[in-house]
């Protein structure tokens, strides 16, 4: 995998132009495509499930991301793989038996990453990251787009880059919310690997720019 990869994120995405957003990612230099399940329970909003996921499916020609913000995602996860996710991504706060949901993803032919909230420390993941190909630091509360960056998350970056160093692991590093243009070139520099990035694209007068600029 390349280092430097772009996410956008469809949570900021036009719905009633869905399939020319989608295009339109396709044809920029944008590395996966970021899709926020959100079920009104695990966060305070809900955002969309399979009706999306079949669009994407149908036109989405880059790896699909998909980032569950839900309850009990063991429920779900087969069926996401079933409608195109090439990655799915679990909350560490949402799972009981989170090394099985691990499992239960990659059995199913997906890769797998773990989900840490901004309050929930990196050193929980220590039984767990020689098993996830991801982790995403969220550098916002889950829940909504458009909001502003926390700056602890460089730290956990760092840490988490000697998590992985240590335990041989060859998880990727993500990090989800309040991704800019100001921001982007430093979280790489801090050892992050893909960036998630929302309002920034979609919100600017040239989204495909923007995918251009937020890897510079
Ligand atoms: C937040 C979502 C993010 C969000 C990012 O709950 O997980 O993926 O859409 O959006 P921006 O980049 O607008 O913060
Ligand atoms: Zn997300």
């Amino acid at each position: 995998m390349k280092n430097k990869m772009i996410a956008p994120s469809l949570l900021s995405a036009d719905f009633g132009n869905l399939e020319r957003d989608i295009n339109m990612l396709n044809n920029s230099q944008a590395d996966w495509l970021h899709i926020d399940v959100m079920d009104g329970r695990f966060v305070p909003n809900i955002s969309f499930g399979f009706p999306v996921m079949k669009t994407v499916q149908q036109h989405a020609k880059k790896f699909v991301d998909v980032h569950l913000m839900i309850v009990e995602p063991e429920k779900y996860v087969e069926d996401f793989i079933a409608h195109g996710a090439d990655l799915v991504s679990v909350h560490y706060e949402a799972c009981v038996h989170l090394h099985r949901t691990i499992r239960l993803i990659q059995d199913n032919g997906a890769k797998a990453g773990v989900v840490l909230n901004p309050s929930t420390p990196v050193l929980m993941l220590e039984d767990i990251i020689s098993e996830v190909d991801l982790v995403l630091l969220m550098s916002v509360n889950p829940g909504f787009g458009g909001q502003k960056f926390i700056e602890n998350t460089y730290k956990k970056i760092s840490e988490t880059k000697d998590l992985i160093l240590n335990n041989n692991s060859t998880a990727l590093i993500q990090v989800d919310g309040g991704v800019n243009l100001e921001n982007a070139s430093r979280l790489f520099e801090a050892g992050a690997d893909v960036l998630v990035a929302g309002n920034a694209v979609f919100s600017s007068e040239n989204p495909e720019k923007t995918i251009e600029l937020l890897k510079i």
